[in-house]
């Protein structure tokens, strides 16, 4: 056990993550998307603390974060399909999968000793100061244990990694909600995980179709697990009203104990998924209940998270 601190998103914060990270400790911070469970990516021992805190599998290989296109450039062969995506949405919630450079210097357990790596530039202010002021790469996945839900606030990260970690830096709620989108382009475009990025936005800027790569087999990123982001109680999707003991979560113009959006807001309910899921397993219902969500933009993220949710455990 440690004591987790929190720090603040101001300069006296940043040194002292970045600190941690040079010690090879874990820093968790804010991105637009969700929080993340940061290490120095080139540091072995650091990459394996990851993995110990959230007991995640060691076959599901780590997002590097950069803070420029330029860093990125450094780890991996780039593209001309990679060009265009990068300047269109980043820094952004936007992860490129393309072929790991040899001699990267990164640690293997980051990529699972795949010959990809993810990597992704980041827009979220306090992630590109501490990115900028620790001046290297930085390995992270969703700051939660794994399997569960997705941390969106310094609350969650407690609530799942307290006494786990060094330290986690306070940028209070994230702005998108759900985890990046993640585009494969180390052979034709393929969505690897719908994110904050909707599809049809990548489709647009590329000028062709991207393809999917069969997420109903769910593992089309590795760690894309059917069941995953669990909540301690059953979820029910597709629902009208709740049933006998069910807590309701909606979207639009429903009667609900959370709503999502009520206006039918697809980027509201994304920024309100994990919050509200967090709330109603505390609240200690028998089962969710969920309104249907529209499978358009991020409406595909959504659906993808509560899927999981809601999928069978094993
Ligand atoms: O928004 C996000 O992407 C957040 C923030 C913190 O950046 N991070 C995040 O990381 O969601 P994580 O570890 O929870 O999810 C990363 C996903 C996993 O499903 C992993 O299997 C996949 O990315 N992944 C990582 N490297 C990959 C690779 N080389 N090829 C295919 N999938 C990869
Ligand atoms: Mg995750």
């Amino acid at each position: 056990m440690v004591t987790t601190q929190v720090l603040g998103g101001d300069a006296a914060g940043y040194a002292a993550a970045a600190a941690i990270w040079r010690a090879g400790g874990l820093v968790a911070f804010p991105t637009e998307t969700v929080y993340g469970l940061g290490a120095d990516a080139r540091d072995d021992r650091a990459v394996a603390r990851i993995f110990e805190a959230k007991a995640r599998p060691r076959f599901n290989p780590l997002i590097v974060h950069v803070a420029s296109v330029a860093a990125a450039q450094a780890y991996v062969t780039w593209s001309d399909a990679a060009e265009t995506v990068a300047r269109a949405f980043w820094p952004g919630p936007l992860t490129l999968v393309l072929p790991l450079r040899e001699g990267s210097a990164l640690s293997p357990l980051v990529t699972a000793d795949l010959p990809t790596l993810a990597v992704r530039v980041p827009g979220h202010p306090v992630a590109r100061a501490l990115l900028e002021v620790f001046g290297g790469p930085v390995a992270a996945p969703s700051a939660n244990p794994s399997g569960r839900l997705s941390p969106t606030e310094p609350g969650h990260v407690l609530a799942g990694l307290d006494g786990r970690i060094k330290a986690v830096v306070d940028g209070g709620v994230c702005p998108v909600g759900v985890e990046s989108t993640i585009l494969g382009l180390a052979g034709d475009p393929v969505l690897l995980r719908p994110g904050g990025v909707p599809v049809e936005a990548l489709e647009a800027v590329l000028g062709r179709p991207v393809g999917t790569s069969g997420a109903d087999e769910g593992l089309s990123a590795p760690g894309q697990m059917r069941s995953h982001y669990a909540p301690g109680v059953p979820v029910r999707l597709g629902a009208r009203a709740p049933r006998g003991g069910e807590a309701m979560l909606g979207f639009g113009a429903v009667e609900a104990d959370l709503n999502l959006s009520p206006a039918g807001d697809l980027t509201e309910a994304a920024a309100n998924l994990f919050h509200h899921l967090h709330a109603l397993d505390r609240l200690g219902a028998r089962g969710i209940a969920v309104s249907p969500i529209p499978e358009q933009g991020l409406g595909r993220a959504i659906n993808d998270r509560l899927r999981r949710a809601a999928a069978p455990r094993g």
